[in-house]
């Protein structure tokens, strides 16, 4: 039995030598070790010795359980070790690899121009204000003295949603929407937004575009603040060697109204085919607020004055950024917008 026991244990020690994984060497502990395991079988007989020889088989026995348990244990350590290095051999981070470079966004052009813009009228004083892109046909033309055979009206011109209701065609309501708010206090706001107008896609025409709108109402504001203005934003937005230039012009909502021409950006004035040879490109509208839009909007004009002007944002974009189609705003092509970084 003495024997038995001891070759028992030899077998057990030499398998576990030789076993590669946990799993076989759960495999074994199980065949010698487990309820149906040959060392338990020995136990089992114990009772067949005799007295005397009982305890000292029992012991060998017991031993020999103890001593396949240690040295398993410590060959699964060993294994679960190596397997574990192996993972993190195989699993090794190569911190020389360049990484994956994201796709990094950029501001539309429109957003840039737009930012500086309202920077430069911010540093003048002005506040901004926004409106609804779906607004009145008072707010649109009533209130600012369209008469109402005015051709903007007409439903060519003006996308309307009822008889009342319309998309905005210019940024020249949320003048009449502050006046009403602000009143009988003086304004300087500039209304930037989105605006609407049944025109056919063309390289300078889009059905959907943008202004901004600036006003000014105050007690002794003149002609000549409104020119004053212009000409610092003309200078800050496109450079300081650039000039403005009034021309007449007709706007219902303004009395004197006039055009507004900057140096021409690409020969600076001297005349280029792009400026027709004259050195100036158009760039706004603007004029004296007309007594009427004042007065429907609960100013007194014989006590307030103001001014207000009117430009396009995708048309001053395109110039500064030299762009020859607005289209090229509208289509969000990655190749075209990646350009303004
Ligand atoms: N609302 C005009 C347009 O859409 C632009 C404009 C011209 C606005 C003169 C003004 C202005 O405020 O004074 O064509």
């Amino acid at each position: 039995m003495i024997e038995n026991i001891d070759k028992i244990k030899a077998t057990a020690i030499e398998l576990i030598s030789k076993a590669l994984s946990t799993k076989e060497l759960e495999e074994i502990r199980v065949n010698f070790l487990g309820k149906k395991g040959e060392l338990t079988s020995v136990l089992k007989t114990l009772g067949s010795l005799s007295v005397e020889d009982r305890p000292k088989a029992g012991a060998l026995v017991n031993e020999a359980k103890n001593s396949i348990e240690q040295i398993l244990d410590e060959t699964i350590s060993n294994i679960k070790n190596k397997e574990l290095n192996t993972l993190f051999l195989n699993e090794k981070i190569d911190i020389t690899l360049p990484g994956r470079r994201g796709n990094k966004g950029s501001k539309h052009p429109l957003r840039k121009v737009l930012e500086e813009i309202e920077e430069i009228f911010l540093g003048l004083g002005f506040s901004i204000e926004e409106g609804p892109e779906i607004d009145t046909d008072f707010n649109t033309f009533k209130a600012l003295n369209f008469q109402d055979d005015h051709p903007a009206r007409d439903s060519q011109d003006t996308l309307y949603v009822n008889k009342d209701i319309l998309f905005r065609t210019h940024t020249s309501p949320v003048q009449i929407r502050t006046m009403n708010k602000m009143h009988p206090e003086p304004v300087r706001i500039i209304c930037p937004g989105r605006v609407y107008r049944r025109d056919a896609i063309d390289p300078t025409h889009s059905p959907q575009f943008h202004q901004v709108e600036g006003l000014i109402v105050d007690k002794d504001v003149q002609f000549s603040d409104l020119i004053g203005t212009l000409e610092i934003f003309a200078k800050k937005l496109f450079g300081e060697t650039k000039k403005i230039r009034v021309r007449p012009s007709f706007f219902p909502f303004t009395e004197p109204s006039a055009e507004v021409d900057v140096t021409c950006i690409f020969c600076d004035g001297k005349g280029c085919g792009f400026c027709k040879h004259t050195g100036w490109l158009e760039v706004l509208g603007a004029g004296a607020v007309h007594p009427n839009v004042l007065r429907m909007s609960g100013y007194d004009p014989e006590i307030y004055t103001g001014f207000a002007f009117g430009m396009g944002l995708d048309r001053i974009t395109a110039l500064k950024y030299r762009v020859n189609d607005i289209r090229y705003f509208f289509e969000n092509d990655i190749r075209f917008l990646k350009q303004f970084n």
